[in-house]
């Protein structure tokens, strides 16, 4: 029988919560599709902090780097904001990535029929929304050098090395090529070197790719045009910050953030993670949407263990299940014929996908 080893790190808040539900999903998938997955789970964030001292212990690292691939919830609270910088949560996540060497994050928003009245925008705008958002993730100003706080001048550095923007660059003309072949690159090169290196090498490499139409947009603007017509998009390909702010606006689109999933992927093991985070304001209240952790165990199947079959069994449950009018709290105003608390939710897509 196939056999992976999925290392797990559910983190802190709503981490576990959620993670336990892609768990229960993954198992159902596998049990059906007749593979096996074999997890180890490991610590890091806030967790990790109060266990071993430090947000992301070495036997982490090794560990994942051991597994076909990674499900991770979600990190961070209020408990450990005051550390200092080194020793807080969201420096072990990105130290985690960086080790992981995972340098794209694919963040699709696809709107489901079944939501469309779920978003605040209206019906028209959203209908058949599917983008694609391509995020430098390892790179850029969370990791550029100097950065600073002396506690008068305070200084961070976004920079971008032109073979960075070629591997990023790359990523998204592949997946343009797949889809409706349109990237458009996101920047700001009216006021950065840094973008104009970015939009000059993107123009560059547009070259190879002769079937995909290449346009370029000011951030301010992007953020603007995904919510007045988030349809003209096809591929969003931009750097660590911007699409970190664009993927969770384009969350909004789709009518959650508990919707959103994501692929972090590069040379070693992958990370699947949803895009939100560890939602404090609703961790242990048995509220949370589960959803988006539950599609990116879902990429984890298509896109590091080849089990596409499984994957499209979680996809269409899911769908299936919306259209039944389940319903987390988050999504609960619209459609809703019986709202479920996170466990609930994991328990009827299981059902789904089981029968
Ligand atoms: P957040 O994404 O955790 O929460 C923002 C809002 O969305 C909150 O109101 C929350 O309740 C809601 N929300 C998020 N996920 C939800 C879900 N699955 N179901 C229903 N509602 C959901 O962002 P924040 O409040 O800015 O940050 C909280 C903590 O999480 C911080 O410590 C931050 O650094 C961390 N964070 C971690 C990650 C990560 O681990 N990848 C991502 C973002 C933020
Ligand atoms: C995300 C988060 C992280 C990021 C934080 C917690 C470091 O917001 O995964 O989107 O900014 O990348
Ligand atoms: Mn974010």
């Amino acid at each position: 029988m196939r056999n992976y080893k999925i290392s797990i790190i559910k983190g802190d808040g709503i981490g576990p919560e959620i993670v336990d539900e892609a768990i229960k999903v993954l198992n159902a998938a596998a049990k059906k599709c007749n593979f096996e997955l074999n997890y180890k789970e490991y610590l890091m964030g806030g967790i990790a902090i109060d266990t071993t001292g430090v947000p992301l212990p070495q036997e982490t690292v090794d560990g994942v780097l051991n597994s076909d691939a990674c499900l991770f919830g979600a990190i961070g609270g209020e408990k450990w904001d005051t550390l200092p910088r080194e020793l807080r949560p969201e420096t072990g996540l990105l130290k985690f990535r960086e080790e992981m060497g995972v340098y794209a994050n694919l963040r699709p928003a696809i709107i489901y029929d079944e939501l469309v009245n779920a978003s605040t925008l209206k019906p028209e705008v959203i209908t058949g929304v599917d983008i694609m958002i391509v995020r430098e993730l390892i790179g850029g100003i969370y990791f550029g050098k100097p950065r600073e706080n002396d506690g008068f001048k305070a200084f961070n550095t976004m920079v971008y090395t032109k073979p960075e923007i070629v591997r990023i660059g790359k990523t998204a003309f592949e997946l343009a090529m797949k889809r409706d072949k349109r990237v458009c690159s996101v920047d700001k090169a009216n006021v950065l070197e840094v973008s104009q290196l970015w939009r000059d090498t993107m123009n560059e490499l547009s070259k190879d790719y002769p079937e995909v139409t290449l346009s370029h947009m000011y951030v301010d603007n992007a953020a603007m045009q995904l919510v007045r017509n988030p349809k003209q998009f096809d591929v969003i390909v931009t750097g660590n910050i911007f699409g970190d702010i664009l993927s969770d606006t384009a969350s909004m689109v789709v009518g959650s953030i508990g919707l959103l999933p994501s692929a972090s992927t590069g040379d070693k093991t992958a990370i699947y993670e949803p895009i939100h985070g560890s939602a404090p304001d609703i961790a242990g209240m048995g509220i949370a949407n589960p959803l988006a952790t539950i599609v990116s165990a879902a990429m984890m199947l298509r896109y590091s263990l080849n089990e596409e079959k499984a994957a499209d069994l979680i996809e269409e449950s899911i769908k299936s299940v919306l259209k039944d009018g389940y319903r987390t709290k988050d999504l609960a105003a619209y459609d809703a014929k019986e709202v479920l608390n996170t466990s609930a939710m994991g328990d009827v897509i299981v059902k789904y996908v089981s029968r």
